[in-house]
């Protein structure tokens, strides 16, 4: 499948990128800039990851499926620039509303949830999946570790979630159907608490995994 990352440029990006390229998926890294991303992309091809790059609105036309990596404060202009090219596609919203420097503290932004505000700005024809808010960049980026924790994945739309929870095997984790969009808001609320675990902790990912459910991991 063709994935379109845009923000392929930052942790996140570049994590899921090493990981859906060795599963055997088409990379295309998008950023604010394109040479940058394509210097991104010729970066990550030395780990073995297979990947072009360009500007976020042509990572956006060239993925089959688009996976939003950009921090809350350039969620809305991001999306706004990319919104042709995502339309009818599945659009994973990665996005913590997070507000430095206090990123561990819960903030509801004004529409709740970043991913309910990426499906307003959108629109109801471009399926927004909510994902991948559990799961730790360095994690991803360190292809010998193997990742034990679960990924929610919540959507108003069955297919965009079955897509996302396969694409989330793919990265190795487990991902679970975690209802309507409308439970993004406790998706995204759920990084602040990590954060703090890992500040407590000195952790360098804590993750969530739940018990008693008859299905695989990844
Ligand atoms: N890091 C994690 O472990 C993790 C885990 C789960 C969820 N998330 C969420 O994933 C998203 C990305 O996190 P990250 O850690 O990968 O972020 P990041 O590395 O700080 O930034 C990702 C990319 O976003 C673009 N960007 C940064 N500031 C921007 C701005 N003002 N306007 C437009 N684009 C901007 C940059 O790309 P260009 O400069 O190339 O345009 C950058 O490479 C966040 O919403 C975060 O909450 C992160």
């Amino acid at each position: 499948m063709s994935l379109g990352i845009v923000g392929g440029t930052g942790k996140l990006g570049s994590g899921l990128a090493l990981r859906w390229s060795r599963a055997g998926h088409t990379i295309a890294i998008g950023s604010r800039d394109g040479a940058k991303a394509r210097a991104h992309a010729e970066e990550l091809a030395k780990k073995g990851c297979t990947a072009t790059g360009g500007d976020n609105a042509w990572a956006a036309r060239e993925g089959e499926v688009i996976v939003l990596t950009v921090p809350y404060d350039a969620h809305g202009p991001t999306l706004r620039a990319i919104a042709e090219a995502a339309a009818g596609k599945v659009l994973i919203d990665t996005t913590v509303p997070l507000v430095p420097p206090k990123v561990s503290r819960v903030h509801l932004p004004a529409g709740q949830a970043a991913a309910l505000e990426t499906q307003a700005i959108v629109g109801a024809t471009t399926p927004v999946v909510s994902a991948l808010h559990h799961v730790s960049a360095t994690h991803l980026a360190d292809l010998a570790h193997v990742l034990e924790c679960d990924v929610l994945v919540a959507s108003d739309d069955a297919r965009a979630k079955a897509v996302t929870i396969g694409l989330v095997h793919d990265l190795g984790a487990r991902g679970l159907d975690a209802g309507p969009l409308v439970n993004a808001i406790a998706l995204e609320s759920l990084t602040p608490v990590l954060i703090h675990l890992n500040r407590t902790y000195k952790s360098q990912g804590a993750g969530v995994v739940f018990t008693d459910l008859p299905t695989g991991r990844g």
